[in-house]
């Protein structure tokens, strides 16, 4: 059965990569449509930057035609800046909208935005409501268990943001104020995706980092599909071989050498393109290390990537990392 999200249908059990602060912008979302994600959010957006008008905000906001679907993500403490940062948002003409109300930052939840929320439900559903009132865009809502282990009520969030015309919800496996740490409990997202009110696709979300774990978790959790995020960073792959392994039962050989330089030089030139050459060459040096993680002996190369000043530095480098490994390694 194909899931739908207002008009947008994602197919069977769709893949979603999950919004990701300082990651999952346009370059690095560019390489993981590539590989197999079926639909994607922006990093999380202020809502108040872009009322003010900021200009690291309003960057947040380009979207391109090969990333669709594709919705933009929003956060904030105040209902009415939550409504007019959603009109603006609108302008930028994503796929969908969808709230935070998930992050447990301090900066975030200790100022009554992202997971803060989840203390104050009815304040939820009004800030939620203003937002789906705001667009003519299907709205989604990403958040987590709940605020701490007392106080876990996301079934009742589930049931009551369903009411008031949300098209999903996405739920990490975590409360507040586990932060990232233990590991992700989905049985609550079981729980209300067998709820009998809820007709809204659910996806699950939190430590989906291998294709064994996502097809047991399927089977074992019922969700309509799954958000991932750590694991794809410098591997974006993992949605294919998901994908994959789902439809065979096998694995997918991991990428060769060969193949992980070509992505990251995609990824860096996308980067480049973006950003301009001083602020792609240095944000993609968070990158290296990832797209090249379990390769032996790597680290004189990777502290030669992340000090290269230019391009071309970069692609000598890139270049001598295809000499030393592609034949042993291909
Ligand atoms: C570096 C980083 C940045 C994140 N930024 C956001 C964000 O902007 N919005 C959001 O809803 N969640 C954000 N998250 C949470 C992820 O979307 C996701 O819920 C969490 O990482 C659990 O999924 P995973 O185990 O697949 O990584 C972030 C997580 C990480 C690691």
């Amino acid at each position: 059965m194909s899931v739908q999200i207002g008009n947008i249908d994602l197919g069977e059990f769709p893949l979603l990569l999950a919004p990701m602060e300082d990651v999952s912008d346009p370059p690095f979302r560019y390489v993981c449509k590539q590989n197999g994600a079926d639909m994607m959010y922006t990093e999380f957006i202020s809502s108040e930057g872009l009322i003010r008008d900021a200009a690291k905000s309003r960057q947040k906001l380009d979207i391109f035609e090969y990333e669709r679907p594709i919705g933009i993500q929003i956060f904030g403490s105040d209902i009415n800046s939550m409504r007019e940062a959603t009109e603006i948002a609108t302008l930028a003409g994503p796929d969908l909208m969808d709230i935070n109300y998930g992050c447990p930052v301090k900066q975030v939840a200790c100022r009554g935005a992202g997971a803060s929320l989840l203390q104050d439900i009815d304040k939820m559903v009004a800030m939620t409501k203003a937002v789906v009132n705001a667009t003519h865009l299907p709205v989604t809502v990403k958040t987590r268990l709940g605020w701490d282990d007392n106080t876990k009520n996301v079934y009742e969030v589930a049931e009551r943001l369903q009411d008031i015309g949300i098209k999903a919800l996405t739920i990490h496996g975590r409360t507040r104020a586990q932060m990232y740490k233990g590991e992700a409990d989905w049985s609550l997202i079981r729980d209300i995706k067998k709820n009998p009110r809820i007709q809204i696709p659910i996806f699950g979300n939190g430590d989906i980092d291998s294709p064994e774990k996502a097809a047991a978790w399927r089977m074992e959790y019922e969700v309509d599909g799954m958000m991932i995020g750590r694991a794809a960073i410098g591997y974006p792959w993992i949605f294919r071989e998901i994908k994959h392994y789902f439809k065979t039962g096998e694995h997918l050989e991991g990428p060769t050498i060969a193949e992980r330089i070509k992505v990251c030089r995609t990824h860096l030139e996308k980067s480049v393109a973006w950003k301009g050459p001083k602020t792609g060459i240095f944000e993609m040096r968070r990158h290296y290390a990832s797209y090249f993680k379990g390769i032996e002996n790597f680290k004189e190369f990777r502290m030669r990537l992340v000090k290269a000043p230019d391009m071309a530095e970069v692609e000598e480098i890139l270049g001598q990392i295809h000499d030393t490994y592609a034949t042993e390694m291909a």
